[in-house]
């Protein structure tokens, strides 16, 4: 079992020889970004590799997180919604056109519902990530049951247990040249502009109870490339809204750099003309990549760091901001670190640090900059208001006030002016 309070990361600590030694600091429990987000009623967690969990349980005694490996207890402490990295794509649910394979997916679930977490279902209809068969196998004939087949599968079989889908995900892109906006993508081409109005209809009828989110990316920045993105999702979400289209939700990934240009009032813009349709907004896929800023460990944390801080201040005190997820908990696992493409490598050679634990399960200060972000996002209760007080360093592990984690009882209801 690891130690009960873990140390500070070195940015914020003088790691010089006779330096004090650093204090502890807890990040579990109660102090958990899950916990602090369930304080102020906000679901926060992050993007996970359902094959890396362990899904053996605790033996009789121990808490939640208790015994599990670093990722494992990580995600458990953390996260009090998840949503699968890869794992509910086509590629991997859909090995052959007429099987499915769900048991990663499955898995996730499972996980989820043991440790009382909330899921979201990513994604349903993407370009991406598309199965080998489907270049040879999808015609103009076919793509429509193919994707209502596939939709009604999935969705219809987690139907009840899914906070929000992505139904659609990443379907503008300006530069293909479409007054629409829309990406030249292989749903595109075989059903034309309406697969996204079919993919949300036939979603609504498989889950009537997910929140139904369009999901896109580099719509976060004031810059001309975002704004003009930004301004196509705008305009498709009001098109699908008028329409009476089932949509509830607006998807904002987060995929941010922790150098250049910071997100500003265009991304507040877009959050607000969601409420006045009524649609929530998830923060979905957060990290800061700082591969084009030179310098140490400790400057790219500084920097990757402040932009958490900026961004979620920001973003957060929006009533309709409703979830807040990482792409990843740990830099051990991030996409970022797997890629080699020249946006993602440092010249120094040195592993990127966008998240809110580094590669040993260390906070960085992304963590703390997070917290604090939720912490002040709506600030009704302290956590300690609702936790039970700490007794010994044993309850870092205890479960977490989130109704329906495992042997904790539900916390006191919040406010009416937090709950909304
Ligand atoms: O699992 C195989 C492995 O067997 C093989 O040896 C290896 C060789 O390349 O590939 C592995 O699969 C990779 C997979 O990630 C798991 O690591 C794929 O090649 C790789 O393409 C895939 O990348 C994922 C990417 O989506 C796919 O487009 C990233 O992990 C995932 O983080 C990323 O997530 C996307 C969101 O879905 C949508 N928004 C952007 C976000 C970041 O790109």
């Amino acid at each position: 079992m690891m130690a009960a309070s873990v140390s500070l990361s070195r940015s914020l600590l003088a790691l010089r020889p006779g330096a004090p030694v650093a204090p502890k600091v807890s990040v579990r429990g109660p102090d958990s970004l899950r916990a602090h987000g369930a304080a102020v009623g906000l679901p926060v967690g992050c993007a996970a590799v359902p094959e890396l969990l362990e899904l053996t349980g605790e033996r009789a005694g121990e808490r939640a997180g208790e015994g599990h490996d670093p990722y494992t207890r990580t995600v458990i402490e953390q996260a009090g919604i998840l949503v699968a990295e890869n794992s509910m794509k086509w590629s991997r649910l859909r090995p052959t056109p007429t099987t499915f394979d769900f048991a990663p997916a499955d898995k996730l679930f499972e996980f989820a519902g043991r440790y009382g977490q909330l899921v979201r279902g990513h994604n349903l209809c993407w370009h991406e990530q598309l199965p080998p068969w489907f270049a040879t196998t999808a015609t103009k004939e076919n793509a429509e049951s193919l994707l209502v087949q596939h939709i009604q599968a999935v969705a219809g079989r987690y139907a009840g247990r899914v906070h929000s889908w992505d139904v659609v995900n990443e379907a503008i892109h300006v530069p293909d040249g479409r007054s629409d906006g829309l990406r030249k993508s292989p749903w595109l081409a075989l059903l034309g502009p309406e697969y996204i109005e079919l993919a949300f209809t036939t979603a609504a009828k498989a889950d009537p109870q997910a929140k139904l989110t369009y999901n896109d990316y580099d719509i976060e920045l004031d810059t001309e490339e975002h704004v003009a993105k930004r301004a196509q999702v705008l305009l498709l979400v009001r098109r699908l809204h008028a329409r009476g289209i089932p949509i509830q939700a607006v998807g904002i990934q987060s995929h941010l750099q922790a150098s250049g240009p910071r997100p500003g009032a265009g991304v507040l813009s877009l959050i607000r003309e969601a409420a006045k349709m009524g649609l929530e907004v998830y923060i979905t896929e957060m990290d800061v990549n700082s591969h084009a800023l030179p310098g140490s460990a400790d400057l790219q944390d500084a920097a990757v760091a402040d932009v958490y801080k900026q961004y979620l201040n920001l973003v957060l005190p929006e009533p309709n901001v409703k979830a807040l997820l990482t792409w990843g908990i740990t830099d051990a696992h991030t996409w970022l670190n797997q890629s080699k493409q020249p946006w993602a490598l440092r010249s120094d050679g040195a592993r990127q640090r966008p998240l809110p634990f580094d590669d040993s399960y260390e906070p960085t200060p992304a963590f703390f900059a997070m917290r604090g972000a939720v912490d002040s996002a709506r600030r009704p209760l302290a956590p300690a208001d609702i936790m039970a007080p700490e007794k010994d360093s044993k309850d870092l592990y205890a479960p977490f006030a989130v109704p329906g984690s495992p042997g904790v009882a539900a916390p006191p209801a919040l406010p009416a002016s937090v709950v909304e």
